[in-house]
């Protein structure tokens, strides 16, 4: 596995690739690697004869107050992860390669990122889907991989890969979780031990939404006062949004009929964390 910091490296790794018929895959990723990102790395190793992991922090989805300066950087324990999950090139920038002159251009997707994150985190997905844009464009992937924890981002994502015409396809891998049912994140290690704990609520919540969809109720109203009911039980936490959504406007939804996405978000301790079900 090779380990490049720069741009011109990447593209003359990704031509040869190409020049020998490999397809190319790309696994976009801010680092402190976990099960939940190998998950990622393995099923672009499966597919692709070629896999970059990208790590890089990425200043401009952070909001002031926010947790840029205190994000985990593991970085050798990060590549030794991707090793073993099979990568063949990582691309660790520092971000004067990523954003180098005064950067005055930005990749904006509307309505998607309105409702749900976007209210609390403006900026965030404009600093997302410019990133992303920057990524695809350095690397020139045939398939960029994206985890459905992320339900939203994978949404921006998708879409503006379609409005844009860039020529790569985007696939989305379940959400990773541990035993309890919390899904894995870099945040988590934010957590104390009795947070920890507490934070397997938010799965507990999801879990009812399923179970009662799966009871035939409907009334998202009903859903929505059960879960909040759950998340309450979180000591010491805020719930930031409980929403029933459709899977692909994400505009809020009263009857279940079609696919929709239970999404919540909640901040405990320092750490905000967010989860998600497709119903
Ligand atoms: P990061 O939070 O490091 O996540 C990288 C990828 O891993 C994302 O696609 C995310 O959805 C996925 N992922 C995280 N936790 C997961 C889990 N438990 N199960 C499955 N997939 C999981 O998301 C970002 O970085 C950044 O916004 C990025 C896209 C890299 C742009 O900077």
């Amino acid at each position: 596995m090779e380990v490049v910091r720069t741009i011109e490296p990447v593209r003359g790794a990704v031509k040869a690739a190409k020049r020998a018929g490999k397809r190319v895959g790309l696994v976009p990723t801010m680092g402190a690697l976990h099960i939940g990102h190998v998950a990622l790395i393995k099923r672009a190793v499966e597919d692709c004869g070629f896999v970059v992991v990208s790590i890089f922090v990425n200043p401009t989805q952070f909001g002031p107050g926010e947790d840029f300066e205190n994000y985990p950087r593991p970085i050798e324990a990060d590549l030794e992860i991707c090793e073993k999950a099979g990568a063949h090139l990582v691309f660790n920038p520092p971000p004067e390669v990523m954003y180098g002159a005064e950067s005055v251009t930005w990749v904006t997707v509307e309505k998607l990122t309105e409702p749900l994150c976007g209210r609390s985190r403006p900026g965030h997905f404009r600093g997302v889907t410019t990133i992303c844009a920057k990524l695809f464009n350095i690397v020139q992937p045939d398939v960029a991989y994206f985890g459905q924890k992320d339900a939203q981002q994978a949404i921006v994502i998708k879409r503006m890969v379609v409005d844009l015409n860039m020529p790569l396809q985007i696939v989305v891998c379940p959400t990773v979780r541990q035993p309890d049912g919390l899904a894995l994140s870099s945040r988590n290690k934010y957590l104390t031990d009795q947070q920890r704990k507490e934070a397997a609520k938010i799965y507990k919540s999801l879990a009812k939404c399923r179970e009662l969809r799966e009871a035939g109720v409907t009334d998202t109203k009903q859903i929505i006062a059960a879960v909040h009911e759950i998340l309450r039980q979180i000591h010491g936490g805020q719930i930031e949004y409980a929403e029933i959504v459709d899977a692909e406007t994400l505009e809020k939804v009263d009857q279940i009929k079609g696919k929709v996405l239970a999404a919540v978000a909640v901040k405990l301790g320092p750490a905000r964390l967010i989860d998600n079900i497709l119903l």
